[in-house]
C-alpha cells in the first residue's frame, strides 16, 4: 500500500507560539503517519486477522489504533493548515454565515472557547450533512465523539500537548492565541469545497454520497 507522507506547515506564520511547542507538536503528529503506515501495510493475512475477541484481541487493537492514527493525521492536517498562512481577519463567506447562525462574531468567539476549555482533545467548527448548518463538535480523544460526514472548517487540538510548553496551565490563553492565528483563506476555501461537493452530488438525489467526496482533497 502507498505510504502517507507528512505534510509541511509555515510554522514561522504563527505568532505567540513558540517554534519549540509547535516543534514537538510536530514530531507527535508524524507519529500518528508513521503508525498509520504501519498498520496499512499488515499484510492481509489470517494469522494477522482471525484473533478477533471483543475485549481483547490482535484484532481489536488493530481497529482502535487505527481509527485513532488516521484521525490523528487528519485532525493535525486541518488544524496546523487552519492555523498558519496568516489571512488573519475575519472574512468571506464562513464568516457571514457565522455571524447569520450565532448572531455575532463575539458569541461565536465565546462559544467555542468554552468548547474548547470544556474538552480535552478537540473542538471542531464543521457543517453537517444532515441540515447543512455549522456545529462545534467537541471531542476528548481523535477517535471519540468524531461524526461521520461532518465537514470540518475549522479545527483546534486541546491536548495539552498543544498548548503546555508556551501555556502551562493557561488554557484560555492558548485559545485566544489560537484564535488570533486563524487563517480565513483557508476556512473558505473549505466551506466552498463543501457546497461544491454538494451541487455535485445533487444530495436530493443521491444516497450513498460518501462516494462523492473521492476527489475532494480538502485536508
Ligand atoms: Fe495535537
Amino acid at each position: 500500500m502507498r505510504n502517507i507522507q507528512p505534510q509541511s506547515f509555515d510554522f514561522k506564520s504563527i505568532n505567540g507560539i513558540s517554534t519549540e511547542q509547535l516543534d514537538e507538536h510536530y514530531k507527535l503528529y508524524k507519529g500518528y503517519v508513521n503508525k498509520l503506515n504501519e498498520i496499512w501495510n499488515i499484510p492481509y493475512i489470517p494469522d494477522n486477522y482471525t484473533d478477533n475477541n471483543a475485549t481483547y484481541s490482535k484484532m481489536r487493537s488493530l481497529k482502535l489504533g487505527e481509527t485513532y492514527a488516521l484521525d490523528g493525521v487528519k485532525l493535525h492536517q486541518l488544524y496546523f493548515r487552519n492555523m498558519t498562512g496568516g489571512n488573519n481577519t475575519p472574512s468571506g463567506p464562513v464568516f457571514n454565515s457565522i455571524l447569520s447562525q450565532f448572531s455575532s462574531y463575539d458569541n461565536f468567539i465565546s462559544y467555542i472557547t468554552n468548547v474548547g476549555l470544556s474538552m480535552r482533545g478537540w473542538a471542531v467548527l464543521s457543517i453537517d450533512s444532515i441540515d447543512n448548518n455549522f456545529h462545534i463538535i467537541g471531542s476528548d480523544l481523535h477517535d471519540t465523539g468524531a461524526v461521520w460526514l461532518s465537514y470540518p472548517i475549522l479545527v483546534m487540538d486541546l491536548y495539552e500537548h498543544a498548548y503546555f510548553m508556551d501555556f502551562g496551565t493557561d488554557k484560555g490563553k492558548y485559545i485566544s492565541t489560537f484564535i488570533k492565528n486563524i487563517n480565513w483563506n483557508i476556512l473558505n476555501n473549505r466551506f466552498r469545497n463543501y457546497i461544491r461537493s454538494m451541487q455535485n452530488a445533487d444530495m436530493k438525489r443521491i444516497n450513498h454520497y460518501p462516494f462523492e467526496f473521492r476527489n475532494l482533497s480538502f485536508i
